[in-house]
């Protein structure tokens, strides 16, 4: 029986990798490294300062700049993010989930966010949802990203529950890893990349039910 889900934010709650896109674009362009849409799938569910490192090493610029220059850099970029994240408005629920979290707070199964994103809780709240979530894992507190399953760890700790009484929900292969290494429940939801590992598989959370989900 579960007993607990734990979501990935990004992908999974709302699509803010077009964001993320524009934001790492502009200063991509600015160090001379031009980056695609393919290129920022790479980007999913990896923490600010490691997309920075992939986009430098991308260009063949890895060792050109100090740790100064670098956090300069990734503050810049998020600088540029967080206005982008203004926009946001309950509307950019993706499918299903607001109706997945009223259906999990109904049965008073607890939710948790497993997000590398220092912005979440403000995300949460322009998406008008964050008292859904008894537990925001802070990524300040981790000493490893995905897919290290310490964020999944963390958040069923906070939840009160074993992570074999947990529902991971996650858009990328490296969260999918993570969820597996915890030894929860994995579902994948699908965009473009196929999803390794997963348990089962969704476009997106309105194919789900929370019964279902409970008994798996
Ligand atoms: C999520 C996104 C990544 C992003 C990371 C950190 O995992 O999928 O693309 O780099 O969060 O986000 P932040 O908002 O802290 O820069
Ligand atoms: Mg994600």
């Amino acid at each position: 029986m579960r007993k607990g889900f734990i979501f990935d934010l990004d992908g999974v709650i709302t699509d803010t990798a077009k964001y993320h896109y524009v934001a790492w674009k502009q200063l991509a362009d600015e160090l001379g490294i031009t980056i695609d849409l393919a290129f920022n799938e790479q980007l999913k569910g990896i923490s600010r300062m490691d997309s920075l490192e992939r986009i430098l090493e991308y260009g063949k610029k890895e060792n050109q700049y100090s740790m100064e220059e670098k956090e300069a850099f990734a503050e810049k970029k998020n600088t540029h993010y967080v206005t982008l994240l203004q926009e946001l408005t309950p509307a950019d629920l993706l499918p299903g989930v607001e109706q997945f979290l009223k259906e999990a707070a109904e049965k008073n199964i607890p939710c948790g966010i497993a997000s590398a994103s220092k912005n979440a809780p403000f995300i949460l709240d322009k998406l008008g949802i964050k008292e859904r979530f008894s537990i925001i894992v802070d990524p300040n507190t981790l000493a490893k990203g995905k897919p290290d399953p310490e964020i999944f760890l963390q958040a069923a700790n906070a939840l009160s529950i074993q992570p074999d009484e947990a529902v991971g929900f996650e858009d990328a292969q490296a969260g999918i890893q993570a969820i597996k290494s915890a030894g929860m429940y994995a579902v994948g939801i699908e965009t473009q990349e196929a999803l390794e590992g997963a348990d089962q598989v969704v476009k997106q959370l309105d194919e789900l039910s929370v019964d279902a989900l409970l008994r798996v």
